[in-house]
């Protein structure tokens, strides 16, 4: 479904993404980790057309779509969300959402009623007729992946939608997102939580500094030692092990 190939961006002498590339198959869920600062967000950026790479290509659905502006690739059915939501505050719920069926649907009652559609699939239906501003966080995360499902994509990008959600929340967007795949709606999303993504993915990369340093499924790469050196620093991996072998005495 989406093949990235030696994705390169550089922001002045900053090596933000380096000659990262990566499958994500159709009909699942992958994710991508890594600490702050490892690339992440601009990796997604480029793959969505925000940000357009020094080097290296996107094809998507088997089409190179490298350079293309975001409203084309979106019409392509690749879409991404923020990791900083900004919803229209003054809008409804369903308003908002409306928006994001506007790509396929003109008229304003048809993406109306999309917008309920979708609310409805995100646990969102009590909620169509609330300002956007007076959603919680967790509301706030929901209503930009409604904002994107409403452009009817074939793969989702999704930036950190667990991030601020506390854990009976998290769980809740957790059953979204298999939701969302179990529509047909390939995932390839951006986490921090480690037991999110290990509920949810099946294939896992691992970023840092811009680079891979391992991928596989989640159970595999959290024993990998450059995995557990990127999060926890220099020598994490070694003390580990040793405190390993000293509880086992
Ligand atoms: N527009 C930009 N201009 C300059 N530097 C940027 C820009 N966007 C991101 N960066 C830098 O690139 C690196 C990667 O950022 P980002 O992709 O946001 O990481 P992540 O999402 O993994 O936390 C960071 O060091 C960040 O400060
Ligand atoms: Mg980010």
């Amino acid at each position: 479904m989406l093949e990235v190939s030696g994705l390169t961006k550089r922001f002045g002498g900053l090596l933000a993404v380096a000659d990262v590339s990566l499958r994500v198959p159709e009909g699942g869920i992958v994710a991508l980790v890594g600490p702050n600062g490892a690339g992440k967000t601009t990796l997604f950026a480029m793959v969505s057309g925000f940000i357009a790479p020094d080097s290296g290509s996107v094809a998507f659905a088997g089409e190179e779509i490298t350079g293309l502006p975001p409203h084309l690739i979106c019409a392509k059915g690749l879409v991404r969300t923020f990791q900083v939501v900004q919803p229209f505050g003054r809008l409804s719920v369903c308003e908002n959402i409306a928006v994001g069926a506007h790509l396929h649907l003109a008229g304003r009652k048809e993406a109306l009623e999309r917008a309920r559609e979708v609310a409805e699939k995100v646990g969102m239906g009590p909620l169509l007729d609330r300002r956007a501003q007076a959603l919680t966080v967790a509301g706030r995360k929901r209503l930009e992946l409604a904002r994107a499902l409403a452009t009817a994509p074939r793969l989702l990008l999704l930036d950190e939608v667990m991030a601020g959600l506390n854990p009976t929340e998290m769980g809740a967007m957790i059953d979204v997102v298999k939701a969302i795949r179990d529509m047909g709606v390939t995932v390839f999303l951006i986490e921090h939580v480690m037991q999110a993504v290990a509920s949810l993915a099946e294939r896992v990369y691992v970023l840092n500094q811009g680079r891979l340093i391992a991928d596989g499924a989640p159970g595999e790469i959290a024993r990998t030692p450059a995995v557990i050196e990127a999060y926890l620093g220099h020598g994490a991996a070694a003390r580990m092990v040793a405190q390993a072998v000293e509880a086992s005495r």
